[in-house]
């Protein structure tokens, strides 16, 4: 039985697949190709894939082989489940593991963002340290601020007992969300009364753009804003219109659309905008744990065992 692993990843993982499996590794840190995906999936009865592999029905089709993918990430907004759960193959994902990771980056860019800790370091870096300045780098300490938290899953939640710790009144809006401890508010009040507004949403139909420029109207004209979700949460182009137009006293992106995002792309020309390359789960401990569960859903499923983290479940209990 073949298993296409569509990245570099740790080898002890690796070696796990290869007790059991034949593997066939895409040995690069770069994505393949939509064609060279297609050739490494040709044959195999499982996939290892990251959030950078598009596997829609037309992969799916094409690889009827097929019965297990395995994504490293919780989120999963590259896969066509359904597709997938109508044509059997099992889509598997990693979450719990990254959940305090992730929220721990997303409180980091609220620092960041909060005492102005990247722009303070490029500003050394281009030279710009002549003095002691009384009168520059006035950031605004997090204590006593209101957080407003978009999304109230495990790592919204996480975020929110590290905040209030932290002296932030925590308030969210997540109409499935469990949230007792919490106020749970409509997205618009939310977004008119917090300083920090984090996204947590996973990105589906009803979140894409969940962020337009009505919404991003509606936050107050000095207030943070924080993704470490997906890009496509937030409309881009109404972020850009909003920054120009003065609006935000800060933004902090772990994720973005596009992303990667292009070197020469507006976003990067704003001096309170931080940029990061999508590492919000990178701590090694996070990450060997994300690779021993993609590998553990896949030995589970080929094996008729129960998968750690299934999301159609009904495909197992078919077979
Ligand atoms: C995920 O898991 O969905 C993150 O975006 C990467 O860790």
């Amino acid at each position: 039985m073949k298993i296409a692993v569509t990245r570099r990843l740790f080898q002890s993982e690796i070696d796990r697949l290869r007790e059991r499996f034949e593997v066939a590794e895409w040995d690069s840190d770069l994505p393949p190709d939509p064609d060279q995906l297609r050739e490494l999936l040709s044959d195999a009865v499982g996939a290892l894939t990251l959030l950078t592999d598009r596997i829609d029905d037309d992969v799916l089709a094409a690889h009827p082989s097929l019965r297990v993918i395995s994504n490293l990430a919780v989120g999963y907004d590259n896969i066509d489940v359904p597709a997938a759960t109508s044509r059997g193959v099992a889509v598997c994902t990693t979450p719990d593991v990254l959940t305090e990771t992730t929220a721990e980056f997303a409180l980091a860019l609220i620092f960041d963002a909060a005492r102005q800790v990247s722009a303070g370091d490029r500003s050394a870096r281009a030279g710009e340290w002549e003095t002691w300045y009384p009168m520059r780098f006035l950031g605004r300490g997090v204590a006593g601020t209101t957080l407003g938290i978009v999304g109230f899953g495990r790592i919204g939640r996480n975020l929110a007992e590290m905040a209030s710790a932290l002296g932030m009144r925590v308030v969210v809006s997540d109409p499935a969300g469990d949230s007792a401890a919490y106020e749970n508010l409509p997205l618009a009040e939310l977004l008119q009364t917090s300083d920090v507004v984090s996204i947590h949403t996973p990105l589906t139909p009803s979140t894409r753009q969940l962020l337009d420029a009505e919404r991003i109207g509606m936050m107050k004209d000095d207030a943070v804003l924080i993704n470490t979700a997906r890009g496509p949460v937030i409309d881009t182009t109404a972020l850009v219109a909003a920054l120009e137009a003065g609006k935000l006293r800060a933004v902090g992106l772990d994720v973005t659309d596009p992303e990667p995002l292009p070197q020469t792309h507006p976003l990067y020309a704003f001096e309170r905008v931080t940029i990061t390359p999508h590492i919000a789960s990178a701590t090694v401990a996070t990450r060997t744990e994300m690779a021993r569960l993609a590998v553990d859903n896949i030995i589970a499923v080929l094996e008729g065992t129960e998968p750690p983290h299934c999301l159609n479940p009904e495909v197992l209990e078919r077979d």
